[in-house]
């Protein structure tokens, strides 16, 4: 099966979160795109599409969302797999929600919350006070990548009887 994993990241979690996916979908064709840094081309080509990225101030990167916009009526007829990485696990069901449209969400096969990390050395100035901001709110933060829903998500993306196209989990 060709595999496009397409997603955006500001600090890195989300790209961990697409290489750690990569290296699971053994017997696979995976190609990665990080959509803050290049474009994706022949999506026609893929098999499965699994699409996600990480949350900033309530919203999904716009680069996901003008991908999906552009591309919604091609994402509908593929097997398809959404994805949300997020500092507030608290939040994360209505941030998953306002991410994707309806349509896509309906349509898609699994949809997942992997956690998210607060990399502050790698932060703005700007960025380290609103996220000082979300820690102060008293909801719960997620408590880093969180690969046992990775790795479940994956499971039910192949499908059952299809078990063994994905590695086993760690
Ligand atoms: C400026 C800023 C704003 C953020 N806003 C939110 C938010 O509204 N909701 C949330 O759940 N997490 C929020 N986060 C946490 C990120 O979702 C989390 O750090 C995630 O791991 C980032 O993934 P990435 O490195 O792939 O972009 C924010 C982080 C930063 C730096």
């Amino acid at each position: 099966m060709n595999v496009l994993i397409v997603y955006s990241s500001w600090h890195g979690t989300s790209d961990k979160v697409a290489a750690y996916m990569a290296d699971k979908l053994i017997n696979h064709k995976v190609d990665l795109v990080n959509l803050k840094m290049h474009e994706v081309s022949h999506l026609r080509n893929y098999d499965c599409i699994i699409l996600g990225g990480s949350i900033h101030f309530g919203s999904i990167e716009s680069s996901v969302q003008k991908f999906y916009i552009k591309n919604l009526d091609l994402l509908l007829q593929k097997d398809l797999g959404l994805f949300i990485c997020c500092g507030l696990d608290e939040d994360k069901e209505s941030q998953f929600e306002s991410a994707f449209p309806a349509q896509l969400r309906e349509h898609s096969k699994v949809q997942g919350y992997f956690g998210g990390e607060l990399l502050t050395e790698k932060m703005n100035f700007v960025q380290k006070l609103v996220t000082a901001q979300i820690t102060k709110t008293g909801k719960k933060l997620s408590d880093g990548i969180d690969y046992k829903a990775i790795d479940r998500f994956l499971g039910l993306l192949a499908g059952e009887g299809n078990q063994h196209l994905i590695r086993k989990p760690n």
